[in-house]
């Protein structure tokens, strides 16, 4: 295969370049200080690939996503969440047996050991939902001590690994609960993964819930669509925390961290306070893209814009398709949809977004299809945590699996003062 050439002082030096099975090309850097003594300067990460990975294929400019080797619309139609799960962590989608033992261990694990139930008592009813959730998985390190990752076998990591995907939704449905004053409702072994979630959300000893199969199979739709996207914010996260040769746990409580802010899986419950500051009347639609064009503040369109699409964003079409499917199917008549799509148009139309390729992304829709389900806006970023869990232990563990392993180091250029003494 083809070298790339770099010339440093008029030396040129041979890089070695490496292919993926799209096609997509790297110039490997990683011997460039010893032989040249300079390093490479990406500050975001901007155009730096951190590892070769099998899980996950984005095409940007096309608008292509890929778990796996499927498309993400036939997984979204075809699949279920824990299917998905499965297919992103082993490699496979699961044969029927090892789709019932799959099950059988999410189930066998959906319960909170009740002393760990007892820590809600500590948190203010106000306390936010991310931040109870990252407390409480970081906790089952404490539960669940096998803390370094070279002393535990694959059998142990399957049991990981299922702890975290089950227990993360009572732990969410929970702080729900915690936050409006209800009793804890536990999980049924009879019900799926989603329809599990929304009873224990929903469920109350005076008011039953009914499972509606639109919701959960809407529900069943989201969480796949945010199951996995590469190297993102947080999952880069998990990596580097992960690297470390911390465990599993405290390796995923920190991309829940990551994931919480604002550019991040944040992003969606800022797209619904600011359709509602539009539809309050607080802001009109004008307006607010003029204040997400202007540099002098730090506003943005949220749920627009993405480091990697420079399209449409696939899952971002899923899920507007979605809310009008939805939307017909529970009569529901939300006034932030009409707001929506008068937003989506008019930046479509406008030459600030047409030239830097800002197209909605995965958060512009999903906050008022989980407005539609009921879920409250502060837990929209649970959602996504929920969601991108199979993801991040995916890459946890294709890192863990790859030779030879290496702890995440980057460098830097130093601009500080030069020495100088007291
Ligand atoms: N509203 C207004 N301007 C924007 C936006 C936006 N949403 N997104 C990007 N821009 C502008 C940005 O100001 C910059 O303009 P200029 O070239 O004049 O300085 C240009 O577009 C390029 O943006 P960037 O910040 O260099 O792009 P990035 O790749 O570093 O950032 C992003 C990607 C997602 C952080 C950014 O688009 C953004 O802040 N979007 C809003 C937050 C959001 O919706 N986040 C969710 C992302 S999808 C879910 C996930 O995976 O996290």
């Amino acid at each position: 295969m083809d070298k790339a050439k770099i010339i440093i002082h008029n030396k040129e030096y041979e890089l070695p370049l490496v292919k993926g099975t799209e096609g997509e090309i790297a110039i490997d850097i990683s011997t460039l200080r010893d032989t040249t003594g300079c390093i490479t300067l990406d500050v975001g990460y901007q155009n730096t690939g951190s590892c070769l990975s099998a899980i996950t294929f984005i095409d940007g400019e096309k608008g292509i996503l890929r778990y796996r080797g499927y498309p993400i619309e036939e997984l979204a139609e075809k699949t279920s969440f824990t299917e998905t799960a499965y297919l992103l962590i082993y490699g496979n989608l699961p044969t029927p047996e090892e789709k019932k033992a799959f099950s059988q261990r999410l189930t066998e694990n959906s319960m909170i050991h009740e002393e760990m139930v007892r820590f809600f008592d500590g948190f203010p009813l106000t306390a936010h939902p991310m931040a109870i959730l990252s407390t409480m998985v970081n906790a089952l390190s404490v539960y669940y001590p096998q803390y370094f990752p070279a002393e535990f076998d694959i059998e142990t990591f399957d049991l990981m690994a299922a702890r975290l995907i089950s227990k993360i939704r009572t732990i969410a449905a929970y702080s729900y609960k915690h936050s409006i004053g209800e009793p804890f409702i536990y999980p049924r072994p009879d019900l799926k993964y989603c329809a599990n979630f929304l009873y224990m959300m929903f469920h109350s000893p005076v008011k039953p819930y009914e499972i509606d199969p639109d919701i959960e199979k809407t529900m069943n739709i989201l969480l796949i669509l945010h199951a996995d996207h590469e190297q993102n914010c947080s999952t880069s996260t998990v990596r580097l925390v992960g690297s470390s040769m911390v465990n599993l746990y405290s390796s995923i409580c920190a991309g829940i961290c990551a994931l919480w802010g604002p550019l991040h899986g944040g992003a969606n419950q800022e797209v619904i306070h600011m359709l509602e500051e539009i539809h309050n009347g607080k802001l009109s639609v004008r307006e607010c893209i003029e204040r997400a064009k202007n540099k002098d503040n730090r506003f943005r369109l949220f749920g627009f814009g993405h480091r990697v699409y420079k399209s449409y964003d696939p899952r971002a079409r899923i899920l507007k398709a979605q809310c009008d499917i939805l939307s017909r199917k529970l009569n529901i008549k939300d006034p932030l949809i009409e707001i929506a799509l008068e937003l989506e148009e008019r930046t479509l139309n406008d030459e600030y977004f047409i030239e830097r390729k800002l197209y909605p992304n995965v958060d512009f829709y999903s906050g008022i299809l989980y407005r539609m389900i009921g879920i409250p806006t502060n837990m929209y970023p649970v959602m996504f945590a929920i969601g991108r869990l199979p993801g991040w232990i995916a890459q946890w563990k294709e890192m863990h699996d790859t030779k030879p392993f290496k702890i995440g180091r980057p460098r830097q250029i130093y601009i500080g003062p030069v020495e100088r003494h007291l």
